[in-house]
């Protein structure tokens, strides 16, 4: 029983640190200023904020890598997360998608915030400063469909 105990224990430390082995993808791209989601739209300090707070860890190509996320295998979670959210929406490289994903992202936007998906909760659950209000929500549902015409 005891000598089990050991070398389970053991085992998992082998295979935590091999794992840390795995190489992850943490890239932050360069950000052209100009084809950015700021540059390209009009949009109120406070929208901004929102976006700066809660969304552009994920969806943007500026996100600020934690010490966590140099850990395997949580950090497997977090760059999938990331790169999952550049791909559906990369507030960095807003400039760059034709008018119908604008369209069609904005009307997302405001969607995902009233159905309570995003911001992501289990970023919200460590970044508590990350959610919003419905206040905010409401701001940035009104920028979204105003928006909509660009
Ligand atoms: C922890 C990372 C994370 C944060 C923070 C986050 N998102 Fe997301 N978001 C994702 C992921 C991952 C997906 C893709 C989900 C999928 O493809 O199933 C996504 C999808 C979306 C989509 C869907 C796009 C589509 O066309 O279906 C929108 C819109 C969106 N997020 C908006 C936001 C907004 C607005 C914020 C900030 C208020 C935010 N997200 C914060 C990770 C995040």
């Amino acid at each position: 029983m005891h000598l089990w105990v050991k070398r389970i224990g053991l085992a998992t430390l082998v295979l935590l640190v091999a794992i840390q082995l795995i190489p992850v993808n943490r890239n932050n791209p360069s950000v052209a200023p100009s084809q950015t989601i700021y540059a390209t739209l009009p949009m109120p300090a406070e929208v901004k904020e929102v976006f700066e707070r809660s969304c552009k860890d994920c969806h943007s190509n500026e996100t600020s890598w934690p010490w966590y996320s140099y850990v395997a295998p949580i950090s497997w979670v977090i760059a999938r997360d990331v790169h999952q959210a550049r791909k559906s929406m990369n507030s960095s490289e807003w400039g760059g998608y034709p008018i119908n994903i604008k369209t069609n992202k904005l009307e997302e936007i405001c969607e995902q915030l009233t159905n309570g998906d995003m911001p992501d909760r289990k970023y919200t659950l460590i970044h508590r400063y990350a959610r919003i209000t419905a206040k905010e929500r409401d701001v940035v549902c009104q920028w979204a469909e105003d928006s909509r015409q660009y």
